[in-house]
């Protein structure tokens, strides 16, 4: 009897669904048919490309080219009945200007400000800004800090100085203070606009530079991990050559071209250099809204940083196995100060150390961080929309690795921060950790003889298919004691 009932419901219910559904479908399409129309009418075509100019939040994650205030944290403190006895940091040079060959290249971008036709997406604000973008830069500007770089290491400086006062409590002494940075002006500017700040001074000689042999700092002689600072675009990684030539970046030049309202597809080379140039004004003046930036969609941008992501993945993150070893023996730097001082009680208070993309990511990869369960593959964009693995994130303008080591009543303790965020370690995923628990961790790596240098790039002639994949599985043995 119910059931008769309910099925008679049914059956009166169906028909009105069925009507329902045709009266909403006939409604749809004829108001997608009048927006035609009046897209027609008024030469507009019906476009949801919002306005750079007047749009909320714009995305901001560049990449390596990301600037530091948007995605620094401000974990730093000192917790209580502990004093701060040691910090170690690595830093990445502040903003900068491009290479010499950048510089000759974004000059060709002033050929794309009159391309854009009546056809175009654009709001006027955002084509006129386009239209007004100069580009002035000469080659002497090569690689040099910007300004905006300066002000990064400062303000990194004066933070530092308000954190940890008993650390900066004694004017400039090379035993209690060590410095170190790359051969290269960038890093050297960095390190000293850093002096300046910490101790209202000039360094009264250079401050001291990595030597060669230096295996912590000088990462030169494993090539194609020790130059992904620079923008040279020989030896393209196959999975970025792939991501680049696929479907996603395909989609990206060609809404960007249309968008532009050009008949035809710019190269991805063209594309790219448009990038460039947003993520470098955005860089250089935090506040403003790139002329460039404007031709690309969120999604767009998502595309690009990926392709970037990618490049650092296999050349010096978690895609290439050197990219553990690397970091081998300055981690272990980091691990012998602390021992040192909570042993030995002597060492430094501050250690210094100014480099790049390669130094800062050496140590991100050796210590565990922004790994991914999963690798990342040109195919598999859309999967790995939440990953772990975000150079945005990572490695920005004057990325920094902090560590303090803490006396805390009758124990030490330690913290590691990646850009001022406090990094959860070990098993029990601690922020503010007992130092005995770190250096357990560790030192299974950096104790290991065999693999905490960089000999195997030394001896490229002599190195062999057969030592790798000795290092490799040695290197897979200890990651796999360690629990994450
Ligand atoms: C380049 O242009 C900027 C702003 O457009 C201006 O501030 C700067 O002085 C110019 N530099 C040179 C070298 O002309
Ligand atoms: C500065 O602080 C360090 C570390 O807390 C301490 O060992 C040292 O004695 C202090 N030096 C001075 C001059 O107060
Ligand atoms: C532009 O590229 C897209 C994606 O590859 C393609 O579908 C489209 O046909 C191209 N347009 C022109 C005008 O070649
Ligand atoms: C775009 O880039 C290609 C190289 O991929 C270059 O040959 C071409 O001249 C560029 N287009 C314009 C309009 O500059
Ligand atoms: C740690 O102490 C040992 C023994 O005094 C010394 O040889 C070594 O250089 C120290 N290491 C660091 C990084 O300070
Ligand atoms: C590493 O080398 C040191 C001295 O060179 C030696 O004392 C130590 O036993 C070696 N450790 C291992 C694990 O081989």
């Amino acid at each position: 009897m119910a059931a008769t009932v309910r099925r008679q419901q049914l059956s009166a219910t169906v028909p009105l669904l069925l009507w329902a559904i045709t009266v909403v479908t006939t409604f749809a399409l004829t108001a997608g048919w009048q927006q035609g129309e009046t897209t027609a009418l008024h030469q507009q075509p019906s476009h949801d490309h919002v306005c750079y100019r007047t749009v909320q939040n714009p995305y901001v994650y560049f990449g390596s080219k990301t600037t530091y205030g948007a995605v620094a944290g401000n974990d730093l403190q000192t917790p209580a009945d502990c004093r701060p006895m040691q910090v170690w940091m690595v830093s990445r040079h502040g903003t900068r200007y491009p290479s010499q060959e950048m510089i000759e290249n974004l000059k060709k971008l002033h050929d794309f400000k009159t391309m854009i036709t009546t056809e175009s997406m654009l709001c006027p604000e955002d084509i006129a800004t386009i239209r007004n973008w100069k580009f002035n830069l000469t080659s002497s500007f090569h690689y040099m800090l910007h300004r905006q770089g300066i002000e990064e290491l400062k303000s990194l400086a004066l933070r530092l100085k308000r954190l940890l006062p008993q650390i900066f409590n004694s004017t400039f002494d090379k035993n209690k203070y060590k410095f170190l940075t790359s051969h290269k002006k960038r890093a050297q500017d960095s390190a000293t606009a850093f002096y300046q700040t910490l101790f209202n001074q000039n360094p009264d000689k250079d401050l001291p530079i990595v030597q060669t042999s230096d295996d912590r700092f000088y990462l030169y002689k494993c090539k194609q991990i020790g130059d992904a600072d620079d923008e040279k675009n020989d030896n393209k990684i196959q999975e970025v050559k792939k991501f680049e030539d696929g479907p996603h970046m395909r989609s990206v030049v060609s809404r960007v071209s249309m968008v532009m309202g050009l008949k035809q597809n710019l190269s991805y080379e063209n594309v790219s250099l448009m990038w460039e140039s947003c993520k470098y004004d955005k860089a250089w003046f935090v506040q403003t809204r790139p002329a460039w930036c404007s031709v690309f969609t969120q999604a767009d941008l998502e595309i690009l940083e990926y392709a970037e992501d990618l490049k650092y993945y296999y050349s010096n993150g978690y895609g290439n196995p050197m990219g553990e070893i690397m970091g081998c023996p300055i981690v272990k730097d980091l691990m012998d100060n602390f021992r040192n001082l909570s042993m030995s009680k002597t060492g430094p208070q501050g250690v210094f150390y100014f480099g790049h993309t390669p130094n800062i990511l050496s140590v991100v990869t050796r210590l565990g961080i922004g790994k991914d369960s999963t690798r990342l593959l040109s195919t598999n964009f859309e999967q790995m929309k939440n990953r772990k693995w975000r150079t945005s994130y990572i490695d920005p303008f004057a990325s920094n690795i902090i560590a303090v080591l803490y006396k805390c009543k009758d124990t030490y303790k330690a913290m590691i921060l990646l850009n001022e965020h406090a990094v959860p370690m070990g098993r029990d995923q601690c922020r503010l950790c007992p130092w005995k628990s770190i250096e357990d961790q560790f030192n299974p790596i950096t104790s290991s003889n065999l693999s905490c240098n960089l000999n195997i790039c030394k001896n490229s002639a002599s190195f062999t298919s057969m030592s790798l994949v000795l290092v490799i599985v040695i290197i897979t043995y200890t990651s796999n004691i360690l629990v994450k």
